[in-house]
């Protein structure tokens, strides 16, 4: 039976295709996309497709994907139905509560406000914390709302800590680790079993040979 797999396009999208490379996956196709869609596999029965992170989760949820590869921070955030299977410990960054040094939300008195592209995970973090804050969701370049007084600090992704860094920010917490994780469709698990099983083990050996490289 042939697979289809949600790989998610922008910075997951290279990491993810070295290690099909390394599990000896035809990944040709995703090389050399063009404008093509759906990019078969040139040595096994899969199609990829490449689509941003929330529709991933919603191509996986709804079946028409077996398996995707997503964020963390993306699966956080979302909601849906789906098994995360394995962590494929690329993309790895970590979501952080950060702003200007002299003005830290988690010892503010009285109001406090955090600009964020995640409202889930900011809402929760600060749940945890027991701290009542006014979420103000930002679509982009969320370094920009402490420096222009809109908010307090805000929730965010850090990679290198450089924006943060070119801005004046600081690290304040770090709220959750985030890796690339791979989910699979409830239904598919279990009438494409073998398939399945099959591609999961091949990145799970993939992975662990990273881990082994990487001591
Ligand atoms: C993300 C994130 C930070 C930046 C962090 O934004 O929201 O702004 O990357 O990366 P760094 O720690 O390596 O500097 P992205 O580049 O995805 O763009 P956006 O802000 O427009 O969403």
């Amino acid at each position: 039976m042939s697979l289809r797999m949600a790989l998610t396009k922008g910075r997951l999208e290279t990491k993810t295709a070295d290690l099909l490379e390394q599990m000896g996956y035809g990944v040709e196709n995703l090389r050399d996309k063009g404008r093509a869609l759906v990019l078969p596999d040139t040595k096994n029965d899969i199609d990829y497709v490449l689509v941003k992170s929330n529709d991933c989760i919603t191509y996986v949820e709804h079946g028409v994907a077996d398996l995707g590869v997503v964020g963390k921070d993306t699966l956080m955030e979302g909601e849906g139905d789906y098994y995360e299977m394995l962590d494929l410990k690329i993309g790895k960054c970590c979501f952080i509560c950060a702003g200007l040094p002299e003005n830290n939300p988690l010892e503010k008195q009285g109001h406090v406000t955090i600009g964020t592209k995640y409202p889930k995970v900011a809402r929760d973090y600060f749940a945890s914390k027991n701290i009542d804050v006014e979420i103000i969701k930002i679509d982009g370049s969320v370094e920009l709302s402490p420096l222009l007084g809109l908010v307090d600090g805000i929730v965010d992704i850090m990679e290198t800590g450089n924006t943060l860094r070119a801005n004046g920010l600081v690290v304040f917490d770090t709220c959750a680790e985030i890796s690339a994780r791979v989910i699979v469709n409830k239904a598919s698990f279990k009438l494409k079993k073998n398939e399945v099983m099959k591609v999961l083990e091949d990145l799970e050996r993939a992975v662990s040979e990273n881990a082994e490289c990487n001591r």
